[in-house]
């Protein structure tokens, strides 16, 4: 796992992502937020088609055409096939959609690993292995499927890190997604996120970063030879308030697994209503480096979790079953904020 530093995209002046008639009148209030409605403007698709019966022949290509600063709700229509390409969304261009036509028939994907070498002689290091990165706010895909097609590492290798998907955004939205990798599979860097069935595959940690965000209705699905873990979460104080609260989800796979990891001194990870196959490795959770004392500043818990694996995890006296109380921040898209920027009909 790199340190790369990244900013934040907590504090915005963009109030709302949707343009339903309700939001934009609540938003055009500006008394109480004192920042006006500056969401989207108008509505544009372009198609990206790899047989050449698009606009564009390639997923970059159809980005580079977003003017910076861009205003409008673009749509980038992306047909079915296997665009090997890596790809990035940089920070000026906003409210982009990748929609692609279906997670099993469009498909991003490249193969950097962490111990490849960058243009410029260094190593790239996990955060830059990703396939697509998107570093804008007001992304979001649906039907699409991102893949780091590098080879699993075996326990113990270094440098084998490979990243399908970086979010770094804020107000990121995800629906019928598949995200495929084994070490580090899915970045969730920073800023808020919703992912509603999604299909995430890895190994190791293949959920990872600082990000906020909810997972409802995925399939988590390890492909862990000798060992794996879900989560890695990186909260670093007790201020900030990044987590991972997985809701309704469905753990399935290979094991033994560990659910989560104490990648940062604060980590923050809840796992509501969920399915846990028979994976879990003893205990359940791990504190990354068994030195120091996450085990007494992390905040990690289940709440009425099932299956044949959810008694391992409930393995440790610092991962709890919550009560109703504790667990009801986890359970809804307030978690993200999800009110002001997720429309009703897709959470
Ligand atoms: C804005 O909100 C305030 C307080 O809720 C209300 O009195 C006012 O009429 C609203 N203005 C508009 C333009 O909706
Ligand atoms: C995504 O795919 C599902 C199943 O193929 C389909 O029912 C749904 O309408 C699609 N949604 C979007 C936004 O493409
Ligand atoms: C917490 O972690 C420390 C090492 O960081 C370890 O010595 C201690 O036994 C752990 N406590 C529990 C309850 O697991």
């Amino acid at each position: 796992m790199g340190s790369l530093l990244v900013p934040f995209f907590f504090f915005t002046f963009f109030s709302l992502h949707s343009i339903s008639p309700l939001q934009v009148s609540a938003s055009a209030n500006s008394t109480r937020h004192h920042h006006k409605w500056v969401g989207p403007t108008g509505r544009r698709v372009i198609t990206v088609d790899s047989r050449g019966c698009g606009d564009f022949l390639s997923v970059q290509a159809a980005v580079e055409s977003v003017p910076e600063n861009n205003k409008e709700k673009v749509i980038i229509q992306i047909k079915a096939g296997i665009y090997i390409e890596k790809v990035v969304v940089p920070a000026t261009k906003l409210f982009i959609t990748f929609q692609g036509e279906g997670r099993e028939v469009t498909v991003i994907e490249w193969h950097d690993r962490a111990a490849d070498r960058g243009p410029n002689g260094q190593q790239l290091r996990t955060y830059k292995t990703a396939s697509v990165t998107v570093f804008a706010n007001y992304f979001s895909a649906k039907n699409i499927s991102f893949k780091n097609t590098a080879p699993a590492p075996m326990p113990g290798m270094e440098g084998w890190q490979a990243a399908a998907f970086r979010i770094s955004g804020d107000k990121s939205y995800f629906s019928g997604c598949g995200f495929y990798g084994a070490q580090d599979t899915l970045c969730d860097d920073a800023g808020r996120h919703y992912f509603k069935e999604c299909y995430i595959e890895g190994s190791i940690d293949f959920i990872f970063g600082n990000g906020r965000s909810m997972y409802k209705d995925c399939e988590l699905h390890s492909i862990a030879t000798r060992f794996g873990s879900i989560a890695a979460q990186d909260r670093k104080s007790a201020e900030e308030r990044t987590g991972f609260a997985f809701l309704n989800c469905k753990v399935t796979g290979s094991g033994p697994l560990y659910v989560g990891r104490a990648m940062g001194q604060y980590s923050r990870i809840v796992f509501s209503y969920t399915y846990f196959a028979d994976v879990v490795a003893p205990g359940g959770w791990d504190d990354w480096d068994h030195t120091s004392n996450k085990n007494k500043t992390v905040f990690f818990g289940v709440y009425k979790c099932w299956g044949p694996g959810a008694e391992a995890v409930r393995g440790v006296s610092w991962a709890r079953e919550l009560d109703y109380n504790t667990a009801h921040p986890f359970l809804a898209k307030s978690f993200v904020n999800g009110r002001h920027w997720i429309p009703p009909g897709d959470a």
